[in-house]
């Protein structure tokens, strides 16, 4: 049956997850974007943007659901085009994966519109554009943890491969977002061009402690390794009360911490929900009591679905 309306969920996502810089993410249940898809007569893309968070572009130059949506429309051409509402529900500068959850919305609804052309794995080198667009690089460590869900491994940039981890058991997650803004392309500007032989064994090595803590469900191990001496060094100067905040949730019982995405949100690895909650109220005290910056949190399980069909029933 020819689709005509799509209304499309897709999920914050928790990159780099600390030792895995630009190439491991993982999606979670909220905050999220929600992308609505109509077809139109005119041809081409009429983005309108509704949200009450600032700073968001709301032109179809600038945004990146619109862009990526055009890309699409440009490449497969079909004989219509597309009215496009993006619901934006996060803030931007935020270290969720705000950019790439509106992307991977648009990539998903406008791939609906299209009678399903491509498959999942084919719409990432679309999103990743929107990638592009708000940051200057085409990262995918956001954008396909909220395509396919799950915890992703960008294995490779050129060509583009993106393997899912199969994870053992339920991973718990929360996340701190301090009411201050990181724009991802400075927070990667002040990042050396070149590390150390021995940095990047150590990172190599905690990677790898990761992926196999992942697969087999040692959560000690993902904690452990979650330990980034390439990055987090430079970002934490972004962050009010980074060492602080992550001292808390140590102490709290996080099994580890560090920055998600670009930050300024902070996340942690918890033992089960229960303790998730309390490692992100310690977390929220420290941001409130030493830096006086608001935050919210976010508790989840990983989320395995990734983006999904909200509805596709109207005309
Ligand atoms: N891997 C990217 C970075 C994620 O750390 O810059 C940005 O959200």
């Amino acid at each position: 049956m020819t689709k005509k309306y799509v209304l499309v969920y897709a999920p914050a996502t928790i990159a780099n997850l600390g030792s895995g810089y630009d190439v491991l993410g993982v999606a979670i249940e909220k905050p999220g974007d929600i992308v609505e898809a109509k077809r139109t007569l005119e041809p081409g893309v009429h983005f309108t943007l509704s949200t009450i968070h600032e700073n968001v572009p709301a032109t179809s130059r600038k945004n990146v659901a619109a862009h990526v949506a055009a890309l699409m429309l440009e490449e497969f051409k079909p004989p219509f085009g597309i009215k496009l509402t993006l619901h934006k529900h996060m803030p931007i500068g935020s270290g969720l994966g705000s950019s790439a959850a509106s992307s991977v919305g648009a990539v998903v609804a406008v791939n609906e519109l299209l009678q399903k052309k491509l498959r999942r794995s084919e719409l990432l080198r679309f999103a990743v554009e929107g990638e592009r667009l708000a940051s200057g690089s085409p990262h995918a460590d956001n954008a396909a943890p909220s395509l396919f869900g799950g915890v992703c491994l960008v294995r490779s940039y050129t060509p583009l491969e993106v393997v899912q981890i199969p994870i053992q058991k339920t991973f718990f997650w929360v996340v701190v977002h301090p009411h201050v803004i990181v724009k991802t392309k400075e927070a990667r500007s002040i990042l050396p061009k070149n590390v150390p032989l021995a940095s990047a064994v150590r990172q190599w090595g905690n990677v790898s402690g990761l992926t196999v803590g992942l697969m087999t469900g040692n959560v000690a191990l993902v904690g452990k390794s979650m330990e980034d001496t390439l990055v987090e060094p430079f970002r934490a100067k972004l962050i009010p009360a980074f060492d602080e905040v992550k001292r808390a949730a140590l102490s709290h019982g996080a099994a580890g911490c560090s920055i998600s995405g670009s930050g300024p949100s902070v996340f942690a690895l918890a033992p089960s929900l229960k303790q998730a909650r309390v490692i992100g109220k310690a977390m929220r005290d420290v941001f409130q009591s030493v830096a006086h910056v608001e935050s919210e949190m976010y508790v989840s399980a990983t989320n395995m679905n990734g983006a999904y069909v909200i509805d596709s029933g109207k005309g």
